[in-house]
């Protein structure tokens, strides 16, 4: 090794000693005849001194240092007058007594510091010069060690890791493929895979039982602050279980991440139906760590002229605690908010409970006080509160009021990054009508089963069959989803043809899968976390880019590498591929 030890590991335990440390100079300061330094590696910084009575050369060597040179020094370990109890190494420095420069370096285009003056495009341009910087390199830390703490549970667990194709064919979660053409088979595509869904299945068929992956997957979907086109999956399989089991293993796998990697306690994850977290948080992914549930209005305030109302399908509000005192100008930013396009509501209609105790709505002419009272005891205000009620149809209704809840809970600051809530919601519909191809899909996936006792309705009422499919939910985040199989070829069959298969379609894509369906499959269910989004939530970011240590930018680009990128005529011509679109 070139250095003794680390630039993070030196204290007031080493005076006298004789080190050499290896790093990078993350900055120097001349102080008359001292000249000190900071060398930063990724475990630390030391501080270097230099005293110009010891030795000019050595003086001089180091003032000559620009950032990020990478050097090496030897010297003694000595106790510094000026101690920065911040750092694990501000007690002490080295008085240096040998200088080389490994390595020049040119001015790096930001500061490479835990506040740096970088842009977003340059930082991801730079992302090598990035992941020098402390956050980001704690990101991948602690990325490392949920990694490494999931494979302890699971292994624990009896569960065998097993690698899965990359180059597949479609599978149907939802997303567009990405696709990559075939030189051998011309004409003839792989699509990466958006999951290793069937795979995972057909190894339950194999007999593996209990299976787990920590495994890329590919999606060409619109991205977001918690998507990207290719994200991480713990993607698991148990077979000979039921619903509760998968719950069971898998909220003890989320317990035991906080645990280990943020010492935290998470409670008992509550459970909710999928039906309840759409008619309460008007969300299938709510945000538990505040109350603020929906309540319905609609019998109370039909009936009394109020256009508005009485054209709804639903009327639904929300109780901002110590809100009543919000002025003109805030009301019209939530306003504002609401009418956003993204958003898309028509109007927000209030209602005061003043501190005096009484109450005061934006719609006085078309409300008596006695009618506001009914409001107010349905919503259990007390003097200073705020009700915020919206109308509309149900399904949109729901949406918008659930976005201005999420406004509210961070107005309020009910969503402190270190306090989690998680929640299984169970139960989702089977199916979702889609209005583009005026068909239903499958909400979860294809493979996954209806409950039995909705089977019969799979003819006569589609929209309203079951799933054994669950979803966990941390902070309002989607952190994962399963359900359990179809594990038998005719009910599958079933679900294909209900998704608007022809028997040929459904084997020429599934065929496989149905086959393998009658070579014994046994019962079987599973789950996948979305790793990145945990990690993003077990480091407190919005975004999961930064636990990923090459991320794409929101275009789907790498701006470091310049990719997706053109190829040139040879490799198009050896993949058959015709360039004039
Ligand atoms: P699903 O599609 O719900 O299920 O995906 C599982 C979890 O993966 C995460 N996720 C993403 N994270 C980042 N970027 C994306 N583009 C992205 N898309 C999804 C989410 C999500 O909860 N095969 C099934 C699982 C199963 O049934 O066992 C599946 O992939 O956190």
């Amino acid at each position: 090794m070139l250095r003794t030890t680390t630039c993070g590991a030196l204290t007031l335990q080493n005076l006298g000693e004789n080190v050499t440390l290896c790093g990078w100079m993350q900055n120097s300061r001349d102080l008359g005849g001292m000249t000190f330094i900071d060398i930063r590696d990724r475990y630390g910084i030391t501080q270097l001194v230099f005293n110009m009575n010891d030795n000019v050369d050595l003086c001089e060597g180091a003032r000559s240092l620009g950032r990020e040179f990478v050097i090496k020094v030897s010297g003694t370990v000595v106790e510094r007058s000026n101690k920065n109890k911040e750092i694990p190494t501000g007690e002490i420095e080295i008085k240096v007594s040998d200088l080389e420069i490994l390595n020049t370096a040119k001015l790096p285009p930001f500061l490479i510091d835990d506040k740096t003056d970088g842009g977003d495009d340059l930082r991801m341009k730079y992302r090598y010069l990035d992941l020098r910087r402390n956050p980001i390199r704690n990101n991948m830390i602690l990325r490392h060690r949920m990694a490494q703490s999931v494979r302890r549970y699971l292994d624990g667990l009896d569960f065998i890791e097993v690698e899965t194709p990359v180059l597949i064919k479609s599978t149907p979660e939802g997303a567009r493929d990405f696709v990559v053409p075939s030189r051998m088979n011309a004409g003839e595509f792989y699509a990466l895979p958006q999951s290793p869904q069937t795979f995972k299945q057909l190894l339950m068929v194999s007999g593996f039982d209990r299976y787990f992956q920590i495994v890329k997957c590919f999606r060409d979907e619109d991205l977001r602050a918690d998507r990207q086109p290719e994200f991480t999956q713990i993607d698991c399989e148990m077979s000979f279980i039921e619903q509760e089991d998968i719950l069971n293993t898998f909220e003890g796998l989320i317990r035991t991440l906080f645990k280990e990697v943020r010492n935290y306690d998470l409670p008992v994850v509550p459970r909710m139906q999928y039906a309840d977290a759409m008619r309460l948080y008007g969300s299938d992914k709510p945000d538990t760590r505040f109350d603020m549930q929906f309540v319905d209005l609609t019998d109370i305030v039909k009936g009394k002229d109020f256009a508005v109302f009485d054209n709804a399908e639903l009327v639904i509000a929300i109780n901002a605690k110590d809100c009543a005192h919000y002025t003109r100008k805030q009301l019209d930013e939530l306003t504002d908010f609401i009418k956003r396009p993204q958003i898309g509501a028509t109007g927000l209609i209030y209602l005061r409970h003043n501190s005096d105790g009484s109450l005061k709505s934006s719609v006085d002419k078309f409300y008596s006080e006695e009618e506001l009272v009914r409001w107010s005891a349905a919503l259990n205000t007390q003097p200073g509160d705020l009700v915020l009620v919206m109308a509309g149809g149900t399904d949109k209704v729901r949406k918008q009021l659930s976005e201005l809840r999420l406004e509210m809970g961070t107005r309020l600051g009910l969503r402190n990054k270190d306090t989690f809530s998680a929640l299984w919601v169970l139960d989702f519909p089977l199916l979702e009508w889609d209005e583009e191809t005026e068909r239903y899909h499958a909400m979860h996936h294809p493979f996954t089963s209806p409950k039995p006792e909705d089977i019969a309705l799979l003819d006569t009422d589609p929209k309203n069959v079951r799933a054994n499919a669950y979803d966990m939910v941390v902070n309002g985040t989607e952190i994962g989803g399963g359900s359990i199989r179809i594990h038998d070829r005719a009910l599958q069959a079933l679900m294909f043809k209900h998704l608007g298969f022809s028997t040929e379609e459904a084997q020429k894509q599934f065929g496989f899968l149905m086959d393998a369906f009658e070579f014994g499959a046994p019962p079987h269910g599973g789950i996948a976390f979305g790793f990145d989004r945990l990690c993003s939530i077990f480091a407190g970011l919005d975004s999961i880019r930064d636990v990923i240590a090459f991320p794409k930018n929101n275009s789907g680009r790498d701006v470091m590498i310049d990719s997706p990128s053109t190829i040139d005529e040879k490799q198009l011509k050896e993949l058959k591929i015709k360039t004039d679109l």
